[in-house]
């Protein structure tokens, strides 16, 4: 595939599983956004957040995606915040399909809530918080996404496989 795959979602709806099935069985090349801030910086997101802030971590997704503009056949897990900033949902465009990943908050707090590697949800890991937090984010993954893919309880073959349909169609219908 020439074209990009931006995943953009809340927290835990699934987008490093999807993106690590279409590297594997769809042979695309992967970027963890969170994986490589990490790995640039030297230090993990919670400790990015601790010590420069929340900010300075968001400048650095803008970053990340603005380097991107070059990539091809590559699908990026992008943070949950990522659509949050404009210019984030431009660079995007420029280079790829954005392809929003939902699932429902009870999901979600089942895959979040033995980790403690996101600040956001630290003293705040219950199904209420990431509803509050989900219903607010929602218009932003919304209106950014070219394609929207349920991702809850669904095979995670399933799911690339209507991702790669959809963002087919989505071409022929550019082209
Ligand atoms: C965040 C999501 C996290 C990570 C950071 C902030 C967010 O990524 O970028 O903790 O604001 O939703 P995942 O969506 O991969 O967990």
């Amino acid at each position: 595939m020439s074209q990009n795959i931006f995943l953009i979602g809340f927290m835990g709806a699934g987008k490093s599983t999807v993106a690590r099935e279409l590297r594997d069985h769809y042979g695309m090349r992967l970027i963890e956004m969170d994986e490589q801030i990490e790995a640039e910086e030297g230090r993990p997101i919670s400790q990015i957040f601790a010590e420069s802030g929340e900010a300075y971590f968001r400048t650095l997704e803008t970053q990340l995606l603005l380097s991107l503009e070059h990539e091809s056949n590559t699908v990026v897990s992008c943070g949950g915040g990522v659509p949050l900033r404009e210019e984030n949902v431009a660079a995007m465009r420029l280079s790829g399909t954005i392809v929003y990943l939902c699932a429902a908050p009870e999901t979600i707090y089942e895959r979040v809530k033995d980790f403690h590697t996101r600040p956001l949800l630290e003293g705040n890991m219950n199904v209420e918080y990431i509803k509050n937090l989900m219903a607010q984010r929602i218009p932003k993954y919304q209106s950014a996404a070219d394609i929207t893919v349920t991702a809850d309880g669904s095979d995670v073959r399933a799911v690339c496989e209507e991702i790669l349909r959809n963002v087919l169609h989505t071409h022929s219908r550019i082209d």
